[in-house]
């Protein structure tokens, strides 16, 4: 796994050293698009409780272009391994505070955040599990969570464990979608990393029967599209969640 991690890290650099270049001259659609994807955000947390302007908020995973360049507020701070590298490629970065570091070791006290978001992130990590316990400690209790992951057919979960046994034999056809990821979830497998958290979840919805209708309206390009129809890929899970008090 942490060979899959470290691969996926190299990666997501390279594909977003490319896209600096074609953003340059775009910024404004790309913060546009940012904007709005924030604001979405905020206001879905917003529907459980008003967001102070001081609220401490975290992104773990903050990425090239994440939630809290736009989110808002005094409090902000982004973590992700590649922070230093984004920071010097995106202009939008310098908003917000980030620091280079994993998921799976925030550097951060218990209870530090009121809000930790993590946005389609812990499938490209080396411990998605440990992650989301890493959130749960450094929210305060009460704190709220704003939490995604793509969820796929279980299909992939086992096409993926193939490409990674090829992998590790140094076979060197690499295939993008599993490169590019340590897992590939199931629905029920991403519920149950967060079954044993200390989480009360408020809200949960997932766009899988979205994706099916999708697929099936498309007409197939190619084999690939095909698989899809049969096997639905890339739907989105999305948690809302309160972090309860330490028993
Ligand atoms: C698909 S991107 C999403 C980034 C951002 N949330 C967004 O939507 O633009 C996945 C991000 O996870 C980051 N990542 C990979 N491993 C991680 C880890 N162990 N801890 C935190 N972030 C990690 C990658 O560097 C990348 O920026």
């Amino acid at each position: 796994m942490a060979r899959r991690a470290e691969r996926a890290l190299e990666r997501q650099l390279a594909y977003q050293q490319q896209k600096a270049a074609a953003v340059r001259g775009r910024e404004d659609e790309y913060v546009a698009r940012m904007l709005r994807k924030s604001s979405e955000v905020r206001a879905k947390l917003e529907a459980v409780r008003p967001v102070q302007d001081d609220a401490r908020v975290l992104e773990v995973g903050s990425g090239a272009h994440g939630l809290i360049f736009y989110f808002g507020g005094s409090n902000g701070v982004g973590v992700d391994p590649l922070a230093d590298h984004y920071a010097a490629m995106f202009p939008w970065q310098k908003r917000v505070k980030t620091i280079a570091a994993a998921g799976e070791d925030l550097p951060f006290e218990d209870g530090s955040f009121d809000i930790v978001l993590c946005d389609n992130v812990i499938d490209h990590a080396h411990n998605p599990s440990k992650i989301l316990s890493e959130i749960a400690r450094v929210l305060a209790p009460g704190g709220l969570m704003y939490f995604t992951v793509n969820v796929h057919h279980p299909f992939y979960h086992y096409a993926a464990s193939a490409h990674a046994a090829w992998r590790a034999l140094g076979v060197p056809l690499e295939i993008t979608p599993f490169a590019d990821h340590t897992v590939h979830l199931t629905l029920p497998a991403a519920r149950g990393l967060l079954r044993e958290l200390p989480f009360a979840i408020i809200s949960q919805r997932d766009t899988i029967q979205d994706v099916r209708r999708q697929s099936g309206l498309e007409k197939p390009r190619h084999a690939g599209d095909r698989l899809k129809r049969l096997f639905f890929k890339n739907a989105l899970f999305e948690v809302i969640a309160v972090r309860q008090d330490n028993p």
